[in-house]
């Protein structure tokens, strides 16, 4: 695992964007695994001012997100749909038709979780996978125990999750949904390469349980162990219970030439 430790937000949302826009490169029709919640945010915005500037074309490229709510009201702002809309297919101008979301309003949710994975299958895999963390280990809405074998299904969000994402409801916890679909950690770690993105001291625990803890469905983080091409992009907060922060800096600063992305 690549794990690098950077100054700030600001440089972990670039350093991502630079691994994103390198796999977009060598393949301008690269498949996308895009994740919502406010870890991403820094990476959407430095990909903007690369596709701004003219340096990354993603019209080519096509997208899937991670996850969804269940049973939010249809357009609603709060679901995913409308934020994969909003911080990335429109501000990246990628095109909305190659841009999924799992259907978290379906009538027969089980077929929509197939339906998916499916389409994943069709378009050739996920080349490059963002990701964030919960602060319990979750990746995607895989909480805790989660099967490491898991592939898209309908799932119960943990108190915890509700209660970290009730930001997004204005505060009210009753809003927020009780279920989800998600992408499984199977399905996660089919991508060809992972990048996660964690920022802030409230992070700090997930990460070094995932990078350094046992492999365990009880952080379902701790898969990217088992990835031969997964990246661990964090601030110094989100590092600050990482026991081989030393060894991480040593790496990165003899890091051969031919290894460095930018
Ligand atoms: C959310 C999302 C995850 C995200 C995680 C962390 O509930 N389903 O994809 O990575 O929890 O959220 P945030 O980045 O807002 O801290």
């Amino acid at each position: 695992m690549e794990i690098v430790i950077l100054p700030d937000a600001q440089a972990v949302g670039r350093a991502a964007a630079a691994r994103i826009a390198a796999v977009v490169r060598a393949k301008p029709d690269a498949v996308l695994g895009l994740s919502t919640g406010s870890s991403p945010l820094g990476a959407y915005a430095a990909l903007r001012e690369r596709v701004d500037s003219g340096a990354l074309d993603l019209s080519r490229a096509s997208g899937f997100a991670l996850d969804e709510y269940v049973g939010l009201p249809a357009g609603s702002e709060q679901s995913y749909a409308a934020t994969i809309a909003a911080e990335v297919t429109g501000p990246l101008r990628m095109d909305p038709a190659r841009v999924r979301v799992p259907d978290g309003g379906a009538h027969d949710l089980e077929a929509a979780c197939a339906d998916y994975e499916r389409a994943i299958r069709d378009a050739g895999g996920v080349d490059v996978q963002l990701l964030g963390i919960g602060a319990n280990g979750h990746i995607g809405f895989n909480e805790p125990t989660s099967s490491i074998a898991s592939r898209t299904r309908i799932k119960t969000l943990s108190e915890r999750t509700r209660e970290d994402n009730a930001r997004f409801f204005d505060g009210d916890l009753e809003a927020v949904p009780l279920h989800c679909i998600t992408q499984g950690l199977g399905t996660i770690l089919e991508a060809r390469r992972l990048v996660l993105v964690a920022q802030g001291e409230a992070k700090a625990a997930a990460v070094a349980a995932a990078v350094e803890g046992p492999l365990t469905a009880m952080v379902p983080g701790s898969v990217l162990q088992l990835h031969p091409a997964a990246t661990v992009l964090v601030d110094e907060a989100a590092a600050a219970d990482l026991r081989l922060a030393d060894y991480y800096r040593w790496t990165v600063a003899n890091q051969p030439s031919w290894q460095r992305v930018d």
